[in-house]
């Protein structure tokens, strides 16, 4: 069956790498993240946001999960895969995904004041773990794409409120915000400006007070720049798109960072694949065609990932 975050997290914290935590909303990319992280023996983390829960439906996107593990076996392959709820807002939502065989849940109060946040996630820690379900919480807002830089700085995660936040909500692990976004727009570049190095000297305070626990970084996309072009190229409109350089994503999976959360990688190289299947097959309308070519692509994508940046690869 599916597996909770716990002896995944103890490994990468010793092994000095990351779990890859990959979202899905559909059949093509939960096929593409199984056969490539059975093929590469990596341990995975499947996640599903609220978006994708209204989407699929969260009975269809369990059962996905079960035939995922299930797929998993038939190709010989025993990687543990967990079934999390990403960015879960409320305790219902939480309690919801638990219910219904979820292993992993995220609560995220990162935009409430501090004593909220602590009361709501102490809550669902509570409840979770009664049902050996991980609960992964939040300190620190991650910048949005319309934020300034000032903003941005303003919501780090603020290293002195570590220990405790963990201490009193009994959290198994802990996203924080080091100048990653969501999304494909993560830094707004000048001409001829490079992408600002994330806070590296925040995540090293955090792991100083917390030593040994697992921490999550969001925002992990690298918005592979292949896939903006070929987008841009065959009739969309990325201009600026940019993300984190996979040397400090490396770094990042290195230190206590055990999970590293990956979206608009994914959805880039479908866009991508589809646009240009498209544009040079304008007669085609069979789905399987573009959308094989695009899950074609996400393996080679989620491969490159487990094997290249995050070390997942051979520890499942
Ligand atoms: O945290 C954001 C994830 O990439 C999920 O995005 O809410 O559009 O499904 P979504
Ligand atoms: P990206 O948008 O960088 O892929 O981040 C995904 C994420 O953090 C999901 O929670
Ligand atoms: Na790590
Ligand atoms: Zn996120």
């Amino acid at each position: 069956g599916l597996s909770n975050t716990r002896d995944m997290f103890a490994k990468a914290m010793s092994g000095g790498y990351a779990i890859p935590a990959y979202n899905f909303n559909n059949l093509e990319q939960l096929q593409a993240i199984v056969t490539a992280c059975a093929e590469t023996s990596s341990p995975v983390i499947i996640q599903v946001s609220k978006g994708a829960r209204n989407y699929a439906n969260q009975t269809m996107l369990r059962y996905m999960a079960m035939g995922a593990v299930q797929m998993a076996r038939e190709m010989g392959s025993q990687i543990p895969i967990a079934l999390h709820l990403d960015h879960g807002d409320t305790f219902e939502l939480c309690k919801s995904c638990v219910e219904s065989g979820f292993s992993s849940v995220m609560i995220d109060g990162s935009h409430l004041p501090y004593d909220e946040n602590i009361a709501l996630t102490r809550k669902v820690v509570e409840y979770a773990h009664q049902f050996d379900v991980s609960v992964e919480g939040e300190l620190g807002v991650l910048a949005g794409i319309e934020d300034e830089v000032e903003a941005e700085h303003s919501t780090y995660t603020k290293p002195e409120e570590v220990e405790d936040f963990v201490a009193r909500t009994g959290v198994d692990s802990l996203a924080i915000s080091i100048g990653t976004s969501h999304g494909a727009y993560k830094f707004k570049l000048k001409e001829g400006e490079e992408v600002p190095p994330l806070r590296f000297d925040i995540l090293e305070e955090c792991e100083k007070r917390i030593p040994g626990f697992p921490i999550v970084l969001h925002g992990a996309s690298s918005v592979v720049q292949e896939y903006v072009q070929l987008i841009n190229r065959y009739g969309g409109k990325m201009d600026g798109a940019v993300g984190v350089p996979e040397e400090q994503l490396r770094k990042a999976a290195a230190s206590a960072v055990c999970k590293i959360n990956i979206d608009s990688d994914g959805r880039l190289a479908v866009t991508a694949k589809i646009r240009e299947h498209l544009a040079n097959n304008p007669a085609e309308f069979d789905p399987r065609k573009y959308l094989g070519d695009a899950r074609n692509e996400l393996i080679r994508l989620i491969r490159h990932k487990n094997e290249a940046v995050l070390g997942s690869a051979g520890k499942g």
